[in-house]
């Protein structure tokens, strides 16, 4: 029979996202049954019924019980915590120190934007989509994860700057065009090859979402590393919120490579937002227009995965250009055909997402008051993102 006391070790490596500790350092694990045939029953309190990271914790307690000797199945199932213990949490978190950051709590929508590979123009979508949506009026961070291969703080015009931290120890992004801006690229010398694996990069990913002072945001997008492995692994964890979209371009292939990223995010239950399409044919400056990676790719996959195309980018010199200068083409020159379908793309966006922030989701029925994730307090906690 599987050790109790071993699978609770094994549950404590599961995080609340939002209150950012475990589970069983939280009291949310109500209960824990094994029986004799290897099966065991956790139920796992919750902090209101409609608990959006509720798929997160389901998964994560399969995941980790599995890990103990003896364990061949698990079930889990849910309730709620009574007001009292409520606020016996609200307490605990308050007297350890050890409050949620709150950096993303006045964060209504996290949006990663991923692809299958590089080089598909997720970066330059990025950046473009942020000044789309500040145009918009929203008020847009951007989150450089490609921290392998970042470029978001060239394309911003923030190349070799770094960022100020405030008297609370929080690192401040830097601001380009009303768009908040961190980026890895930010803390290591220009050009140089990026090594962090494993623990050391998701560290320094929890750094860039709890020890970034990111303010109110109705957007945060977040440029993600091509291809499925640790540090999209690693954000969806730490995000279970976030949407993804998905960039490709018109080719069967790298639809394909796409599809790959689609299922990476079903599987760590990240919802697909949608597609958009990028180097769609080539528009010239007299608006004809030459197919050079084909058609309807992006489609496809929308269909596929029946999610909206949010639009079509074709390949215009100009995007390219800006990107090199350091000013996003949708800033500079919004009737280019890339920017206006970028900016086409922005308002899809909008068209879908709440703008109260994730945090007041969480639990519409309680006073933000009494919330811990709305009031939080800075942490009394040293930083060791590799500033010179
Ligand atoms: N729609 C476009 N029109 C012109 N150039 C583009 C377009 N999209 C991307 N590019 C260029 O293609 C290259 C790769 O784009 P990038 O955004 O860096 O891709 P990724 O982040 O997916 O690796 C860059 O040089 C970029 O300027
Ligand atoms: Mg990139």
């Amino acid at each position: 029979m599987p050790s109790v006391d071993d699978i609770r070790t094994a549950l404590a490596r599961v995080i609340d996202p939002e209150l950012r500790a475990s589970i069983v350092e939280l009291g949310m694990v109500r209960s824990i049954d094994a029986h004799e045939n290897g099966v065991v029953d956790v139920t796992v309190s919750l902090t209101t019924p409609g608990c959006p990271i509720r798929n997160h914790f389901q998964t994560s307690v399969v995941k980790e019980a599995k890990t103990v000797e003896g364990v061949t199945h698990v079930n889990v199932t849910f309730d709620v915590l009574s007001d009292t213990e409520k606020q016996g949490l609200q307490q605990k978190l308050g007297r350890s120190g050890g409050l949620p950051s709150g950096a993303l709590a006045q964060v209504a929508n996290v949006i990663c934007v991923g692809s299958g590979k590089g080089g598909v123009g997720k970066s330059s979508v990025t950046a473009n989509l942020a000044a789309a949506l500040t145009a918009e009026g929203k008020k847009v961070g951007v989150l450089d994860a490609d921290v392998w291969g970042y470029s978001i703080p060239r394309m911003f015009g923030l190349g070799g700057q770094r960022p100020p931290v405030s008297a609370t120890r929080k690192i401040l992004p830097l601001e380009a065009g009303g768009v908040k801006v961190m980026s890895i690229g930010f803390f290591v010398e220009e050009d140089s090859a990026v090594v962090w694996r494993g623990p050391m990069l998701h560290k320094a990913l929890t750094q860039f979402l709890e020890d970034v002072d990111w303010g109110e945001l109705d957007y945060l997008l977040v440029d993600l590393p091509p291809g499925t492995g640790d540090v999209s692994m690693t954000l969806a964890q730490l995000l279970p919120q976030a949407q993804f979209l998905i960039v490709t371009t018109p080719q069967a292939t790298a639809q394909k490579v796409a599809r790959r990223a689609a299922e990476m995010a079903t599987k760590v239950n990240l919802e697909i937002g949608g597609i958009v399409e990028n180097m769609s044919g080539f528009a010239t400056p007299t608006g004809e227009r030459y197919a050079i990676f084909g058609e309807g790719g992006g489609q496809e996959l929308a269909d596929e995965l029946d999610v909206p195309l949010f639009g079509k980018v074709p390949l215009t010199m100009p995007l390219r250009e800006q990107a090199d200068a350091g000013v996003p083409l949708v800033a500079t020159d919004p009737d280019d055909p890339a920017a206006q379908a970028i900016r086409s793309v922005a308002r899809g966006i909008i068209a879908i997402t709440p703008t109260q922030p994730i945090a007041l989701q969480m639990a519409p029925e309680e006073p933000a008051a009494t919330l811990p994730i709305v009031e939080s307090k800075p942490k009394p906690k040293g930083m060791s993102l590799p500033m010179a």
